[in-house]
């Protein structure tokens, strides 16, 4: 008997524990396909299919480093565009700049970077729009 109901506990559990990672695992799939079809659209021109930059005027979005420690910097840089004077990246300095996207929602935002940081060889999870909000209010 009490067997039993132990075993009904670790059925209950497991089945609880995978209804969470399904929501999880969809929630990321929603976020990259629509960051993809964005990154197409919006991004790919410049950036290249596969996140490879142009030369020394593009910079690449294979450099997991940079878009680590810049990860809450990310939504200003899409939102806002970027012309510092010289950007470095693996040791290779870009001095384009990158123009704005302000007709992008906070939620596409958080998209296309959900399919950046996980796709060119990066693999940070999701971004959400709760973050991409609070990161926009931090733009200067
Ligand atoms: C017209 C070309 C162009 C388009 C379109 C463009 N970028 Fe950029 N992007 C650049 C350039 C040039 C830089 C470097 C700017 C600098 O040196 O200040 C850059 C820098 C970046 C950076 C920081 C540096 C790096 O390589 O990680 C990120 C992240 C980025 N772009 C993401 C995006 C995303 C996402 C989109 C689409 C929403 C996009 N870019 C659209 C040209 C572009």
């Amino acid at each position: 008997m009490k067997l039993k109901v132990i075993g009904g506990i670790v059925v209950l559990l497991s089945v609880l524990i995978a209804a969470c990672q399904s929501d999880a695992d969809q929630e990321f799939k929603r976020y990259y396909t629509g960051g993809a079809a964005i990154y197409k659209q919006k991004c790919q021109n410049c950036h290249g299919n596969n996140g490879e930059g142009l030369t020394s005027l593009i910079p690449p979005l294979t450099d997991t480093t940079f878009l680590k420690k810049n990860k809450n910097y990310l939504a200003c840089i899409v939102r806002n565009g970027i012309n510092e004077r010289v950007l470095t990246i693996n040791s290779k300095a870009y001095e384009g700049p990158m123009p704005a996207n302000t007709d992008l929602a906070p939620i596409q935002i958080a998209k296309v970077l959900t399919f950046v940081t996980n796709s060119f060889g990066n693999k940070q999870g999701v971004i959400t729009v709760d973050v991409v909000e609070k990161d926009l209010e931090g733009c200067q």
